[in-house]
């Protein structure tokens, strides 16, 4: 049986350190990332289980700096373009829409890349590297830019870097407070 405890009571220390420490950052560091690193995290990315392994995801990577980079941020909401602009990689997930072996189409796939999704956040945290992942942005027009087939739909946008330890100082205590609020166990843990 599970206890419902009262969440404001309990500490942070309780999960996976990846878990206790990943947020959703608005204060990106410029500085680049190492490439091994990124391997490692989209290695791990590759790892999430998926419906009859599908593996649905793909990503494609846009460096800051570059000509495309420029263009991808022009896709964003302006609320996120604002933070994102700094971070050194913006990553655009994708997902397939048929099943490769049937053709049918496949139910789970965003399902899917949300997983993926959530493994490579994590990874990334091990590093002390964060991730802000986005739906604010231009679907028609990123599927346009940056199609990579039409089998495949981008669903996210994710910002990655190291922090700006700077830049945090000037978020207030209780929007951070604000940001890690979450459904209480009572709420999510139905009886029925
Ligand atoms: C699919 C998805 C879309 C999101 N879109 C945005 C977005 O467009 N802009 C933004 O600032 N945050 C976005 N977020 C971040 C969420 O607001 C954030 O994860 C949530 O508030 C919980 O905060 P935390 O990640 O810091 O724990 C998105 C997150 C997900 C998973």
């Amino acid at each position: 049986m599970i206890t419902l405890q009262n969440q404001e009571t309990e500490t942070q220390e309780k999960f996976l350190s990846a878990i206790n420490n990943r947020f959703s950052p608005r204060a990106f560091s410029p500085e680049e990332l190492d490439e091994n690193i990124v391997r490692n995290i989209f290695e791990a990315a590759g790892f999430a289980p998926s419906s009859y392994n599908e593996q649905p995801w793909r990503y494609r990577l846009v460096y800051r700096g570059l000509d495309e980079h420029t263009r991808l941020l022009a896709t964003l909401a302006p609320s996120n373009r604002e933070w994102a602009q700094n971070a050194p990689l913006l990553t655009i997930g994708y997902f397939k829409k048929t099943f490769t072996l049937t053709g049918e189409p496949n139910y789970y796939n965003m399902y899917d890349l949300g997983q993926s999704a959530a493994y490579l956040s994590l990874q990334a945290q091990e590093f002390n590297i964060y991730t802000h992942q986005m739906g604010g942005f231009n679907r028609r027009k990123v599927n346009e830019e940056f199609s990579i087939g039409d089998e495949f739909e981008a669903a996210v946008v994710i910002a990655m870097g190291k922090i700006d330890e700077a830049l945090i100082g000037t978020v207030s205590p209780v929007a951070v407070a604000a940001r890690r609020k979450r459904k209480s166990l009572e709420e999510i843990l139905l009886k029925k």
